[in-house]
């Protein structure tokens, strides 16, 4: 309904009928005509009179309204002395799509209002809306009615509700509801609702058709959400940060995507959006840039996807340094210990540094990974397979930020232990021998390991004849 401002025309109108309006301070306006609803023929005139305290205004059914031409609005001070304000309405030649609801109010308080519903008969048109060429589309929401909105001309017109091609549907006054002045409302759609609509009336053996709906039901289903960055991202002060959120959604869905970030009250980033058609489902893009990062900038960036009720979102921190930095020390010492035989030894120094530096390991003055095949690189660290004897030694980690010209090194000892072995196990088990009593006998044992060994020698007695051996220390 559009809001018609009163204005003033010359020409003769009906006058108020006496002693009706008069009681009442006229806190709403007062409208000449009683009944709650009016039924014209087509063709035929509507006047409407109307009086109040207060300068009127009219609001008009949405086919008048676009009408406006053929309506007439009379204004003029009423009453005894002149203090109350009437309005006359007047259409000369009211026709099928003028149905609908007449309201005159105050024009500074529209909320008090008189109103009168008018049905404009034309048994040729009973459907209030003209037959547009393209079907309406109607939305069908979450536990919500859905209503036709195929209103008429008559209140005792009887309609079907067809959905397309034949299916009809009578009210039932449960679920399907019939109102001459709304349509039908379906008061909880199920998914048999999605589709093609339409209302049919029979006047005089004739069916009419009314306009078609198209109802539609959007999802509201976000699949996935995600930022184009695994991991924290770390930015240089004066760069540009640039971050990509994506949602995914079933088709049909639509989404709004919103972001929070720490200086977005000073709405330091610009955000940009797209939308495509991947076919099995619809993927939507948010892309916040903030060209010149602060100090200021650094935190917790959010990017929210809502759709209906439902939200998903994604987070990221981002870390904003004041310039290139290296920082480099042993994580335990500078001086490790391994073990020959240890399947893996890792030299993991701690490395902190921003933009990614080069990384290079040195052993003994030449690059490891050269220097041998069970050197391996892995992101900072040096990882030593199956440690031997000779890969003691002094290791150094080289790191570089070479377009900064940043670089910082460290050396780290490694001690390889080695567990000790007595040479003469090598060799099969020797048997002594008898010694006669009395003589010398010298016994070998020649032994090495990392640190050098010690010795000690220990006896074990013989066991007696026929009792089992009894191990002493
Ligand atoms: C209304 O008037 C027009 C023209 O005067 C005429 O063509 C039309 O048939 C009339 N409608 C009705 C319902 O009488
Ligand atoms: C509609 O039908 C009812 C009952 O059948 C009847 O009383 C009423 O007068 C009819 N209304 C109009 C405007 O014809
Ligand atoms: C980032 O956004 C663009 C759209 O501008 C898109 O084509 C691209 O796939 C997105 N990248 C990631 C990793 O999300
Ligand atoms: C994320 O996407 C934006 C826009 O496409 C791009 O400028 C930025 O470099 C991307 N960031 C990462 C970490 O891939
Ligand atoms: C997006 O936000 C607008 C305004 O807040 C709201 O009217 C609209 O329904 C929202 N859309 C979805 C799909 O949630
Ligand atoms: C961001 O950093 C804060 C504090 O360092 C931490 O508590 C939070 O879990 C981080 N969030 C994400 C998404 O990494
Ligand atoms: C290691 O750093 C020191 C200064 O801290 C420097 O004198 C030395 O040349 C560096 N060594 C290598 C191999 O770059």
């Amino acid at each position: 309904m559009k809001l018609v401002f009163a204005y003033v025309l010359t020409g003769l109108c009906g006058v108020f009928a006496k002693g009706r309006a008069q009681k009442g301070k006229f806190s709403v306006p007062s409208l000449d005509v009683k009944t709650r609803q009016l039924v014209l023929q087509a063709n035929q005139t509507l006047q409407l009179n109307c009086r109040g305290r207060w300068e009127l205004s009219w609001a008009l059914p949405e086919g008048l309204a676009r009408d406006q031409g053929s309506v007439q609005v009379k204004g003029s001070r009423c009453g005894r002395t002149g203090q109350q304000y009437c309005s006359c309405l007047t259409v000369g030649s009211a026709l099928a799509q003028h149905t609908g609801l007449f309201r005159c109010r105050y024009q500074h308080r529209p909320r008090k209002q008189a109103s009168v519903y008018v049905y404009v008969t034309d048994s040729r048109r009973p459907f209030v809306e003209v037959l547009g060429k393209s079907p309406d589309v109607l939305y069908m929401k979450e536990r919500q009615p859905l209503v036709i909105p195929c209103r008429v001309t008559h209140p005792n017109v009887t309609t079907l509700l067809v959905k397309f091609p034949d299916h009809k549907l009578s009210p039932d006054q449960r679920n399907i509801v019939w109102n001459s002045r709304q349509g039908f409302t379906i008061r909880s759609p199920t998914f048999f609702y999605v589709g093609l609509f339409f209302c049919q009336a029979t006047v005089d053996d004739v069916s009419y058709s009314s306009h078609i709906y198209i109802v539609h039901r959007p999802v509201n289903n976000i699949m996935k959400v995600f930022l184009n960055s695994s991991g924290p991202v770390r930015k240089l002060k004066g760069e540009r940060l640039a971050l990509n959120c994506t949602a995914t959604g079933a088709l049909n869905t639509r989404v709004n995507i919103s972001w929070n970030y720490p200086r977005k009250e000073n709405r330091a980033g610009s955000i940009s959006k797209r939308i495509m058609n991947s076919g099995s489902h619809m993927l939507f893009y948010s892309i916040l840039t903030i060209p010149k990062l602060q100090r200021s900038d650094r935190g917790l960036y959010t990017c929210q996807v809502t759709s209906g009720e439902k939200i998903k979102e994604a987070k990221v921190n981002v870390t904003v340094y004041d310039r290139p930095f290296i920082r480099l020390k042993p994580r335990h010492g500078s001086v490790l210990e391994a073990y020959a035989g240890q399947k893996s030894f890792r030299l993991s120094p701690k490395l902190q540094a921003y933009p990614e530096p080069e990384v290079v390991w040195l052993k003994d003055g030449t690059v490891a990974a050269k220097h041998c095949s069970r050197y391996l690189v892995q992101k900072n660290s040096l990882v030593i397979r199956d440690v031997a004897e000779e890969d003691a030694g002094r290791y150094t980690v080289l790191v570089a930020l070479k377009e900064h010209r940043l670089d910082r090194n460290l050396t780290l000892t490694v001690v390889v232990n080695v567990s000790p072995q007595i040479g003469e196990k090598a060799v099969s088990l020797q048997d002594p021998g008898t010694v006669p009593r009395g003589s010398r006998k010298a016994l070998h044992c020649t032994s090495d390991g990392v640190p050098p060994p010690h010795i000690q020698w220990l006896w074990h007695p013989c066991p007696s004849k026929g009792l089992p051996a009894a191990p002493q220390a």
